[in-house]
């Protein structure tokens, strides 16, 4: 009996690693994508890698109808659900609030609501670090309080977390949420990855296009009060990532409750130490220079992962170098292989 796993947002970056370490696995991953912010491409990668057709849906998961008849489509033998579908550009959040508390929270409004029509269980929610604001105890913990979201994503994950842990239409539906922190990297195949489709805010893929393009990459100020002045983040290869979500949904399917895990590697790292390190694994001269803060950033977060160390027997296992080699693999989709 297949053990069916229906991932939204499942042709998306995380999604697409998620989709195959479930494969491997032993689930069946069927994906519901709006191809807002990747391609299909993704999926005809997921196909390459496990050498099986991948069922999908291209259905907007605020779209509540339409929701229910794909549900209603795949019928029987669904185990688990993760629900990755959601913008996440921390500095257009800023710019534009109304579209991410519109798409992320009214997206898991109608999951949750569709889930229930059809008494199913075992959601994986994918939550984000910036639910933490600018803590102020480092590493975090899970009992760390929220502070004020310092951008409209973070507050949408906030608000979605609370939905689903204390939200009378999610009280039938057992949950893990992870608290992702930055994922970074590409599976070794290059054959899926970050095909996003809006303009790249996120660092590495930056200091990726600078390099491919020849331009300045900003630095987005260095005057905080970190360890060079420059923001610290805890960078998570996304294949450790995709693996923490079958590492939770296997504890989940035998239990109840609501659960949350920080899924990150422990190790703080600044943007500084992150242009050097991908400049000296791939022998690479970068051209940046520091500009004003961005609005929205976090100072400095990285992970307490004791909890899902502990519980989920998960930890993350590839380095910051397989990191900054995969990535610029996929940059150049091919021309070079990741380090074992
Ligand atoms: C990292 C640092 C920038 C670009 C991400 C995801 C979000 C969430 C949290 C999971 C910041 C600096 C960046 C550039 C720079 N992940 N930077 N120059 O903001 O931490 O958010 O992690 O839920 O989905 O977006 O990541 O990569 O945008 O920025 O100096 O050209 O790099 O200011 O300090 P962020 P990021």
């Amino acid at each position: 009996m297949d053990k069916y796993v229906v991932i939204t947002g499942g042709a998306g970056y995380i999604g697409s690693h998620t989709a195959v370490e479930l494969f491997r696995g032993g689930y069946t991953p069927i994906i519901i994508d709006n191809f807002s912010n990747t391609t299909i491409d993704n999926i005809r990668g997921i196909e390459n890698i496990i050498n099986q057709e991948v069922k999908y849906f291209d259905i907007d998961c605020t779209d509540t109808n339409k929701l229910y008849d794909a549900f209603k489509s795949i019928g029987e033998g669904i185990v688990g659900v993760i629900h990755f579908a959601a913008f996440k550009s921390v500095g257009e959040s800023v710019i534009n609030p109304e579209k991410y508390y519109i798409n992320n929270i009214g997206s898991l409004e109608s999951l949750i609501h569709v889930m229930d029509i059809f008494s199913l269980n075992n959601l994986i929610f994918s939550s984000s670090c910036t639910v933490y604001g600018n803590p102020d105890i480092l590493p975090v913990t899970e009992e760390t309080p929220f502070k004020k979201a310092q951008s409209p994503y973070g507050e949408t994950k906030q608000k979605c977390e609370i939905l689903l842990n204390y939200d009378e239409s999610a009280s039938n539906i057992d949950s893990v949420s992870l608290r992702y922190f930055n994922p970074i990297g590409s599976h070794e195949s290059l054959l899926i990855g970050d095909r996003s489709t809006d303009k790249p805010s996120n660092l590495i893929p930056l200091i990726c296009k600078s390099i491919t393009n020849n331009t300045q990459m900003l630095v987005h100020g260095d005057d905080y009060e970190t360890k060079d002045g420059t923001c610290v983040r805890d960078y998570i290869h996304v294949v450790d990532l995709a693996k923490s979500h079958v590492a939770a949904l296997n504890y989940l399917i035998p239990k109840q409750g609501k659960h949350v895990y920080n899924v990150g590697t422990g190790n703080g790292v600044s943007v500084l130490e992150i242009i050097k390190l991908f400049e000296d694994v791939n022998d690479i001269q970068l051209d940046y220079e520091v500009g004003p803060r961005r609005e929205g950033d976090v100072v400095e977060v990285y992970a307490d992962c004791s909890k899902i160390n502990k519980e989920l027997k998960w930890s993350a296992e590839k380095t910051l170098e397989n990191c900054m080699v995969d990535s610029w693999g996929w940059e150049n989709k091919g021309t070079r292989s990741s380090v074992g």
